[in-house]
């Protein structure tokens, strides 16, 4: 798959530290260049692994015509399967989640193991080899309880990002907690936009009347909030130093004291996690400010400002003392962005005990739809033949050219190696399996 015209001449368009050119957002064959490109060859996020408790467990996650079931194993590691039987390609499993001993074909009931090895294919004329006629594998890693996957082939190694995203999130527990609720929302605009409205926050003062109560990504050149928000981070360090003698460089620590957004992407890196202090009066990310569930993972502390995480190109996440909120993007078309928001709290939280989903949600759930709402106003005026790309403003949006670059990078590499070649567009077969451990600290599932 070389890419294709349109692309071509759509590069030719672009300005630097413009907006990308309306073809980029509407044209379906540079949609089609993104998914194999792009989608297919990076870790995407694809659920919670508390998801996918006990072994059988398994969750699924869709990027086009790809179906992938992620499924607890045996002895607690994850595997992610093509759900295409390796007789003649029907769907073995018809759910989005639930729980199996093993997979058994609708068909003709070849049947297979969870780790994906075909167990019986009874009526064949030879007995076929397990380790051939396994379910085609995509390799899957689970990092401080989010779990990610690599559609297509050629995985790359994990890097910095397991280390990294382990150690930042260790704290938090996401590893024994549990899906308190999920949204779904399909979002019409181009995944690129709905991108380019997170990486920046120029938009929340006037867009975003919660959030900016509770955060001081907006207005980043006042000495005020300059000065608020470092007086927060100090008040934090000093309170972890007398919990725990710990350091500012300790996970837990606020590693980002400034207003405005940290900077990412950042060439090389497809993951960055940083935490930043919560305005005064909010120990956590609720309308109010005040606590909507009881303390997760090592926490004893309430107040330890939002550790904040993003992966290109689908994931962001938001997590205080009391619960995570997870966002997970998949394009569906040039014009469609499918977007899920989920909740989590600690695995032994009980609703409508010790949380309230009315008081758990608004915070998020309302900042997402005003941001949704926007994106597809962003598209709209962008579909009109009338728009042109105008130029960003390096002081509000340096995130926002930084994701650009990061695109066009991926889509120049990509064209480097030759495009997409035709024929490594499935999964790797079982016996070249790529997985990636489970848990990017232990190397095993956590209890
Ligand atoms: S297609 Fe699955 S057993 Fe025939
Ligand atoms: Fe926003």
């Amino acid at each position: 798959m070389s890419q294709p015209q349109s692309l071509r001449a759509a590069r030719e368009e672009h300005r630097p530290g413009h907006a990308l050119p309306r073809a980029f957002a509407l044209d379906p064959a540079i949609y089609a260049y993104e998914l194999e490109s792009i989608w297919r060859r990076s870790w995407l996020y694809a659920g919670a692994g508390a998801q996918a408790l006990d072994p059988g467990d398994f969750f699924s996650f869709q990027l086009g015509d790809d179906w992938i079931l992620i499924v607890r194993g045996e002895t607690g590691e994850l595997h992610a399967l093509h759900n295409s039987c390796r007789h003649r390609g029907m769907l073995i499993c018809s759910s989005q989640s639930g729980r199996a001993r093993r997979w058994v074909c609708p068909y003709h009931q070849w049947s297979y193991g969870l780790d994906g090895s075909l167990l019986g294919s009874g009526g064949m004329d030879d007995e076929l080899e397990g380790g051939d006629y396994g379910l085609h594998r995509a390799a899957v890693a689970e990092l401080g309880g989010l779990v990610f996957v690599w559609p297509g082939p050629d995985p790359e190694p994990l890097g910095g990002a397991a280390a990294q995203l382990a150690a930042a999130l260790a704290p938090h527990g996401l590893d024994r907690a549990k899906l308190a609720h999920q949204l779904d929302y399909e979002v019409a605009a181009n995944w690129k936009l709905v991108w380019e409205n997170n990486r920046e926050c120029w938009h929340c003062t006037v867009g975003h009347p919660q959030y900016v109560q509770a955060n001081f990504d907006a207005a980043p050149d006042t000495a005020r909030v300059r000065s608020l928000a470092s007086a927060r981070a100090e008040d934090h360090a000093c309170a972890l130093m007398a919990a725990g003698g710990q350091d500012r460089s300790a996970p837990g620590a606020i590693d980002h004291p400034e207003p405005g957004l940290f900077r990412f992407p950042t060439p090389g890196r497809w993951w960055s996690c940083n935490r930043t202090p919560l305005a005064p009066g909010f120990v956590t990310e609720s309308l109010d400010g005040a606590p909507v569930a009881p303390t997760m993972g090592d926490f004893r502390e309430r107040d330890v400002g939002t550790l904040r995480i993003r992966t290109v190109p689908n994931f962001w996440a938001h997590a205080s003392s009391d619960h995570a909120v997870l966002t997970r993007l998949v394009p569906a078309g040039p014009e469609r962005t499918l977007v899920r928001i989920q909740w989590l709290v600690d695995r032994d939280a009980v609703e409508d005990r010790d949380y309230a989903l009315e008081q758990l949600l608004p915070f998020w759930r309302r900042t997402s739809e005003q941001d949704w709402e926007l994106c597809e106003r962003n598209h709209a005026g962008v579909r009109s033949p009338a728009f042109t790309p105008g130029p960003y403003s390096r002081k509000r949006e340096y995130n926002v050219i930084a994701f650009v670059q990061w695109y066009l990078d991926r889509l120049d590499a990509s064209a480097r190696a030759g495009g997409v070649p035709e024929d490594r567009q499935v999964g790797e077969p079982f016996d070249r399996r790529a997985v990636v451990g489970v848990d990017g600290a232990t190397g095993k599932r956590r209890s």
